[in-house]
């Protein structure tokens, strides 16, 4: 084992407590200009490793996103090519060109922040450094593109699920891909697919995935301030790296069976504003309604004012709660 990882376990070991330098070297068999080389190494993968003076090196943030530590929650899950960031443009950008090149399906690209996370509607997604999940999930099925809204769908019921797993509360799915809890959004989803333009199917998608675990510091900024919210209330061990082994596990659980929406279920009793009124927003254009529910393909059902109910597919239109 490379003396970066074997410093890594002993100072997980040691959570919160100092260890000198010469203890260090004396416990891994190396020097102290070796030790310090490796809590370099280490920082530069995003572990927080105080050192001071007199008392050594101790490490202070446990909750690091790593291939290692999401393959440790993930257990037996196969065929799953993992890689993960400290930072990059935009997961899904990365993993575009991946399978422009032929990256097969498990394809996974993970980042801690993002510089250029890409929201839908031609939105920027905000992506702050070490509070926030970003993964993009690379699929290549068999389906129509009539089908494929099932995707986004079956997505947002896994992180849900996750989401209400990992921090014991409740969380809501609003349609067609957003999960909120307590009435704030704590996940945006973005699929990016490419179609065979002679049989008009899937050639892949990307699954686009942004959550945000916890609260920046500092909050979130004044024009998210009413609208985003986090998963957890506080930092606490790997929470991350499980909640992206939950998502990617629950997302392929509920992929490999979309036709069947074995995911609807979960989805349906998630869906806020049943009965509500909306507003459906389609670029400058808003049309009230009242939400009914979705239907077995994931469109949204409404009643307009005038009495007629309307199936709307995913597209181009969002929801809006009237106030
Ligand atoms: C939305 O709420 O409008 C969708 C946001 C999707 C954000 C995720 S973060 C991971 C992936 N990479 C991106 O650039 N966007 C998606």
């Amino acid at each position: 084992m490379a003396v970066k990882d074997e410093l890594k376990a002993l100072l997980e070991e040691h959570r919160r407590e100092f260890l000198s330098g010469a203890e260090i070297a004396e416990s891994l068999g190396c020097t102290r200009g070796a030790v310090w080389k490796a809590v370099e190494s280490l920082r530069s993968e995003g572990y927080k490793i105080n050192a001071v003076t007199n008392k050594g090196y101790c490490l202070e943030d446990t909750d690091i996103l790593s291939e290692e530590s999401i393959r440790a929650y993930l257990g037996k899950t196969e065929g799953l090519d993992i890689t993960v960031y400290r930072s990059t443009d935009s997961t899904n950008i990365r993993l575009r060109e991946l399978a422009e090149k032929g990256a097969p399906e498990g394809t996974v690209v993970i980042a801690g922040a993002q510089t250029g996370g890409k929201g839908r509607l031609g939105r920027k997604f905000f992506s702050p450094e070490d509070t926030g999940l970003y993964l993009s999930i690379l699929i290549r099925p068999d389906m129509t593109a009539e089908n494929a809204v099932r995707i986004t769908t079956a997505a947002a019921v896994a992180v849900a699920e996750a989401a209400e797993e990992i921090s014991g509360r409740q969380a809501d799915i609003k349609w067609v891909n957003d999960v909120y809890m307590d009435g704030l959004k704590i996940c945006g989803i973005l699929t990016e697919a490419s179609f065979t333009p002679e049989s008009g199917g899937l050639e892949y998608a990307v699954v686009g995935i942004g959550i945000n675990v916890y609260e920046p510091e500092g909050g979130f900024p004044d024009e998210l301030k009413n609208i985003a919210g986090a998963v957890m209330k506080k930092r606490s061990e790997n929470d991350r790296s499980r909640m992206a082994a939950r998502v990617i596990s629950g997302f392929m659980k509920y992929y490999r069976t979309l036709t069947e929406n074995t995911f609807l279920e979960s989805y349906r009793s998630r869906l806020i504003w049943k009965g509500e009124k909306i507003n459906l927003i389609s670029g400058n254009m808003i049309t009230p309604a009242t939400l009914i529910d979705v239907d077995e393909k994931c469109r949204l059902l409404v009643e307009l004012e005038n009495g007629e109910h309307k199936t709307i597919s995913s597209g181009e239109i969002s929801i809006r709660k009237q106030k």
